[in-house]
């Protein structure tokens, strides 16, 4: 255990730390550009330079080891000046676009600059080296070898985190730049964490680029449900609309995103999205919706079943629970579901599609209720009649419905999601739009923050139960999130 002094305060530290991780357990932040938490040192930008004293040289921090009686010095005036050089340096070939460039608001080269440098170029403009700008690579980014400052952590990311190796820098001193292997593309799945990584605005997301100005971006933190890892993310949006999704960091679960959770946000935007109820085919007001809905279930009333849905929160699959005990007074429902969960590809993405069967299986504990396989047989064997469950739930039925000729009505919250045959059709707001707690594989209770507001009329799930079994005669008391979750978690 070390101890080591760093701008004239003493702490003992793990064998192996960095001076720059040192530093920042004492909360001082050297910057840095290529060192990145969750990939390997590579010490090529020498933006962390800091003095250490009886070292002839200063050093740079990020791959520096902290030693006994070390005495480190971040910010004299000697560092200032390196600091200074440093971005001088890396600035020269720079080209001047921040003002078109995504970066801007959160680029490192503008905030170090302003931090540390504010030094006029003494490099002329029509020097600067070209290189090819706007690069499509993959389906997600796009590239800009001009900006690049050579940090090479995307070429890290590939080769560390996802192992797929595609990028390399080609060519030496000023002409080198970051290249696609060739015969590769640049499809692996976590591609957009990429642009993350990238301290300057030369990877762009092609979803993003020029749709937002980062500053305007208001952020809210919440959880993906693209699958039963559960990873946090923070989404950011303006105006009622959401623009990018981007990872939270934590230790339990994430520190990236893989590129389809980043694109789940899509859904709640899209030309589809359901703000009507729908009644076969056709698209109906909400309550003349509602209330054909409860006649088609009072018809039916001995032979109704429901089916909860790993994709619902735990107190929309509550308040479908309630809604199968205390409004239709049957036995027939079921929110058991046993899919096999672990990462499948040894990053993040989850066997299990669908983000909370751990949460609806909470519910089951709490309810009762029949087994999938239970609720299954009787659907297939023609004892159900008319089966209230989710629209992606109902798939999970596909064959016995089909068998069984059940009516079948489903809460969706796109028109695409609708299976074929429905009967009726009730929207509901998602989990962009309305609190809800989920479960994911490792049995962390997660929330859902609303970030932007549901389409008008169209209210959470457990809202929307309330009002049907109101139609059916009957109040469940369903007025917030809480009375659903009452006696379940
Ligand atoms: S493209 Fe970005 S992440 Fe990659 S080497 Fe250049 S500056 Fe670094
Ligand atoms: S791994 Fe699953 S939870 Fe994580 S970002 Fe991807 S889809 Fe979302
Ligand atoms: S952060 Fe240390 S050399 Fe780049």
């Amino acid at each position: 255990m070390p101890k080591l002094t760093i701008d004239g305060k003493t702490l003992e530290v793990a064998k192996g730390t960095t001076v720059l991780e040192a530093a920042q357990q004492l909360g001082v932040h050297v910057p840095r550009y290529c060192y990145h938490p969750k990939l390997s040192v590579s010490g090529n930008c020498r933006m962390c330079l800091v003095e250490v004293e009886k070292s002839p040289k200063l050093l740079t921090a990020c791959s520096t080891e902290a030693a006994e009686g070390m005495v480190v010095h971040t910010a004299t005036e000697k560092v200032k000046a390196a600091r200074r050089d440093v971005l001088e340096y890396l600035l020269l070939n720079h080209p001047l676009d921040c003002p078109v460039c995504d970066q801007a608001g959160e680029c490192g080269l503008q905030d170090y600059y302003m931090e540390h440098s504010r030094a006029k170029s003494r490099f002329p403009a029509e020097d600067k080296v070209r290189r090819q700008k706007r690069r499509p690579l993959g389906p997600h980014l796009v590239l800009d070898n001009e900006r690049c400052i050579l940090c090479t952590r995307c070429v890290r990311f590939c080769a560390e985190v996802t192992k797929t190796a595609e990028l390399e820098v080609m060519e030496r001193g000023d002409r080198s730049f970051i290249d696609l292997k060739e015969g590769r593309a640049l499809d692996n799945g976590y591609s957009l964490n990429i642009a993350d990584v990238c301290p300057v605005g030369a990877w762009t997301s092609r979803d993003f680029r020029f749709k937002q100005r980062v500053w305007f971006l208001k952020k809210t933190p919440t959880v993906c449900l693209g699958c039963a890892t559960g990873c946090l993310t923070e989404v950011h949006h303006n105006e009622g609309a959401i623009y990018r999704v981007m990872p939270r960091p934590n230790a339990e679960t994430n520190t990236w995103l893989c590129d389809a959770g980043r694109m789940v946000y899509k859904a709640v935007q899209a030309g589809d999205r359901l703000a009507k109820g729908v009644i076969k085919n056709g698209l109906i007001e909400l309550e003349p919706a509602l209330r054909e809905t409860a006649s088609r279930i009072d018809e039916n009333h001995a032979a109704a079943a429901v089916l909860g849905s790993p994709w619902l929160s735990v107190e929309d699959n509550a308040a479908l629970a309630r809604l199968a005990k205390d409004a239709l007074k049957t036995e027939n429902f079921s929110f058991d579901f046993n899919a096999e969960q672990g990462i499948k590809d040894g990053i993040l993405i989850n066997k299990d599609p669908a983000p909370n069967a751990a949460g609806a299986r909470r519910v089951k504990a709490a309810c009762g209720g029949l087994s999938f396989g239970e609720l299954a047989a009787k659907v297939a064997s023609g004892a159900v009649k008319v089966l209230v469950t989710e629209a992606r739930a109902a798939a999970l039925l596909k064959n016995e419905l089909k068998a069984g000729g059940a009516r079948l009505i489903v809460f969706a919250a796109n028109r695409s999601e609708i299976p074929q045959g429905a009967y009726a059709t009730l929207p509901y707001a998602n989990y962009f739009e309305t609190p809800g707690t989920f479960v994911n594989f490792q049995g962390l209770e997660r929330r859902t923050v609303p970030a932007v507001a549901a389409p008008e009329g169209v209210r959470p799930l457990w809202a929307m139960v309330n009002r049907l079994a109101v139609y059916s005669g009957t109040s469940l008391h369903l007025d917030s999130a809480e009375a659903a979750l009452k006696g379940i978690l």
